[in-house]
């Protein structure tokens, strides 16, 4: 399975440009966070990358998200760890998290969000000029991107990662495709 087949696939099958970029910053932090763990980057980064390509077939319905979108990267060609991976980042299945390709994936989803979101209260709406110690500020502020999940984020701990570091290296991957994401 290659990058290129993948963003064929999501072409295929997502409309909602944030969406696509929600999945391309997934997989950016996923590839810095393997480069930092020592882990296998290209497969970690393709999960990312892949994660959500089933949100809007399944139209919104969690008891389907996530079961579609593991059969659609095995289809691609995604190991059964990818797609295990995949299927376990939707919390809504009540299937534990096993692998460190599965806590990875859980928590590495929403810090897109909250770092999204500190970009886009600066006054040029630009990644480049966050820092992590603001990401971090923010992410005491619960009425903040509320809907990127703290506690969720907070799990990095279980990959062996301190918050802290966890937001750096969330931060400096998704800069270092700012222009793609349009930030
Ligand atoms: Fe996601």
């Amino acid at each position: 399975m290659t990058r290129e087949e993948v963003l064929n696939s999501i072409k295929a099958n997502v409309e909602n440009g944030n969406l696509v970029k929600h999945m391309l910053a997934t997989e950016a932090i996923m590839r810095v966070l393997a480069k930092r763990l020592g882990e296998d980057e290209e497969e970690r980064g393709l999960t990312g990358l892949l994660h959500d390509i089933d949100m809007e077939l399944t139209g919104g319905d969690m008891n389907a998200h996530s079961k579609l979108g593991a059969d659609l990267a095995r289809e691609l060609g995604a190991s059964e760890t990818m797609a295990h991976a995949i299927l376990t980042h939707n919390e809504a299945h009540d299937i534990p998290r096993e692998t460190k390709l599965d806590k990875a994936l859980f928590c590495a989803d929403p810090l897109t969000g909250l770092i999204i979101a500190a970009a886009l209260v600066r006054p040029d709406k630009k990644l480049a000029g966050v820092e992590a110690k603001s990401v971090r500020k923010r992410f005491k502020e619960k009425s903040f991107a509320a809907g990127a999940n703290r506690e969720q984020i907070a799990l990095c701990s279980e990959v062996g990662l301190e918050l802290d570091e966890f937001i750096e290296l969330g931060l400096g991957a998704m800069k270092g495709i700012a222009e793609e994401l349009g930030l």
